[in-house]
């Protein structure tokens, strides 16, 4: 059985193969992938991470949810969103395509994901990075209720440089004032 949530607007699901040429419209997109480790994709590489993602979804006990998510109300694939378990950790992570910003799609997402990290894992902390000019990333962090920790120094090589990253964190007890 495929896995999904829904949300007020959205359904998050795990990707099937069809799904790359959606992903593919920002996953090749320069202005979306600046600030990630990843990307500009070839048709190949979008391909491929699907791909990925498919086998990931077949992990028994999971320790990923790497979803795509699509408009309730149409079913149209708007971005992606995950999350990866590590001990009593996890990270998050999205990317959407840029025709839906603006509109609290990601922000929704997240959430959604942060709360399934709560509810599928005995973690206590849930974790994510984005670099210090990624303001819109910054921002989905703080709406979901995370925390800023402090600026990891030139950790990230890629691109043909070293970057910082900002580290942002929520723990399961503030997460539980939250939902409660
Ligand atoms: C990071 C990213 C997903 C954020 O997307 P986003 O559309 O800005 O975020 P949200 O979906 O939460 O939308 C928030 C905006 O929608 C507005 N909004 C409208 N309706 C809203 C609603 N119902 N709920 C919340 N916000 C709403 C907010 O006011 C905010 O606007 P603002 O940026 O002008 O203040 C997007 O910029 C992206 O894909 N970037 C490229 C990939 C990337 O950098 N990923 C992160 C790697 S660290």
């Amino acid at each position: 059985m495929p896995f999904e949530i829904e949300t007020e607007r959205l359904i998050l699901r795990d990707a099937v193969p069809g799904d790359w040429s959606s992903i593919h419209i920002y996953a090749s997109n320069p202005d979306v992938v600046q600030h990630s480790i990843w990307g500009p994709n070839t048709e190949a590489e979008t391909q491929e991470y699907v791909t990925q993602l498919i086998e990931l979804s077949h992990e028994k006990p999971r320790r990923s949810y790497e979803l795509v998510v699509t408009l309730k109300e149409t079913g149209e694939l708007i971005g992606g969103c995950g999350i990866h378990q590590a001990g009593y950790n996890a990270e998050l992570g999205y990317t959407f395509n840029p025709q839906y910003w603006g509109k609290g799609y990601a922000t929704e997402a997240a959430f959604a994901i942060v709360q399934l990290g709560f509810e599928q894992w005995e973690i206590h902390r849930i974790f994510a990075t984005c670099r210090p000019g990624n303001t819109a990333s910054s921002s989905v962090m703080k709406r979901i209720g995370m925390k800023r920790e402090g600026r990891l120094r030139e950790h990230l090589y890629f691109k043909g440089a070293f970057h910082d990253s900002e580290m942002y964190s929520i723990l399961r007890q503030e997460f539980e004032s939250v939902v409660r």
